[in-house]
């Protein structure tokens, strides 16, 4: 590898040349390791120029908003403006159940949250942003659109990443990314340089579409994603207490469009399947499924169905990536 502070003072300078004086910059911060990462670096470069937003697109985990919103205030002293725009993405699902169209309409509901939150600074600081930050890393380039001569078979895309191909071509702010060079663990290190606290650098991926490609289908269906993010924050807590999650790459649990016959209390139940999802992995390119403790997954499986209404049934993902992707869509 390469010497990370020699990769940060190069990207400063890069961003500075890239960035005119008087040009003023978005940054979508997801709450996540790489666009957190990515903004600070913006931020060292450019100053106050740079204007951070949060969506909150409907799509977030449990209690995501406050949390994500309270660390930047209090630990990352990022500037940040929270847009609450769950109506808009949530009603462009309604009824999609395609993934790939899932992806390309966040993408696009996105970018028309960044163009509106750039009118909004227009009016407040007299000067229309002209560029935007995005936390694309290598992988996310790779599988999106693999670039020629880079030796990897496939031509074609495996997901879109909403950062990556997933943006509308007509989109006018110019982009900014400066990790699209660097793997996750890059991106990490660069974060610790950056004094970005380390607790926050260890937390798992998340993808921008967030809980969309864990919902599978239609996302709006039921209380799909209630459900899903109190099974989801169930998993989690359970690995934080078992010590477990340091040692895995990503874990969540996924909302299958499905429902099976149970027994509760006596009564039988027709209710939703959850499947929960642990990988190992060094770069998200490919990944191995976790072996949890028999014990553990009892327990889990247990205060799940105790607890989350509407849920009799809980199965495990034992596949790794390939064949299968890290997220089910
Ligand atoms: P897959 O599912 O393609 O995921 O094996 C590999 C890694 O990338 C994350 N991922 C995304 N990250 N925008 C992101 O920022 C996206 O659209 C996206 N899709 C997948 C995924 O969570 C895993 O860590």
């Amino acid at each position: 590898g390469w010497k990370m502070e020699d990769v940060m003072e190069q990207e400063i300078k890069v961003i500075q040349r890239m960035v005119g004086p008087d040009d003023h910059v978005i940054c979508a911060l997801s709450g996540g390791v790489d666009s957190t990462v990515a903004a600070t670096l913006v931020h060292q470069a450019i100053g106050d120029r740079l204007h951070c937003v949060f969506v909150d697109n409907g799509l977030l985990r449990f209690n995501e908003q406050e949390r994500v919103m309270k660390t930047f205030k209090e630990e990352l002293h990022l500037p940040v403006t929270c847009v609450d725009a769950k109506e808009e993405f949530l009603s462009k699902l309604k009824g999609v159940v395609d993934p790939e169209a899932k992806r390309k309409i966040i993408g696009k509901e996105f970018i028309s949250v960044f163009d509106e939150f750039g009118q909004d600074l227009e009016r407040k600081i007299g000067k229309r942003p002209t560029f935007l930050v995005q936390g694309t890393l290598y992988p996310d380039v790779i599988e999106s659109c693999p670039p020629p001569g880079s030796g990897r078979n496939h031509s074609h895309t495996i997901k879109s990443h909403h950062n990556v191909g997933g943006l509308p071509k007509d989109m006018k702010l110019k982009l900014i990314e400066p990790l699209k060079l660097l793997f996750k663990d890059e991106v990490r290190e660069l974060g610790r340089i950056l004094n970005v606290p380390v607790g926050f650098l260890k937390r798992h991926p998340f993808p921008g579409p967030g809980l969309a490609v864990r919902v599978l289908g239609d996302v709006t269906e039921g209380n799909a994603l209630e459900i899903l993010r109190e099974v989801d924050e169930i998993f989690i807590e359970a690995i934080k207490r078992a010590g477990l999650y340091d040692k895995i790459w990503q874990a969540f649990a996924v909302f299958l469009p499905i429902k099976s016959v149970g027994v509760q209390g006596d009564q039988r139940t027709h209710s939703h399947v959850v499947a929960l999802r642990a990988v190992t992995s060094q770069d998200g390119m490919t990944a191995d499924w976790y072996n949890f403790e028999h014990k553990f997954l009892d327990d889990v499986s247990r205060e799940i169905c105790n607890r989350v209404r509407g849920v009799n049934r809980v199965v495990q993902d034992i596949t790794s990536k390939p064949p299968s992707t890290i997220e089910w869509e």
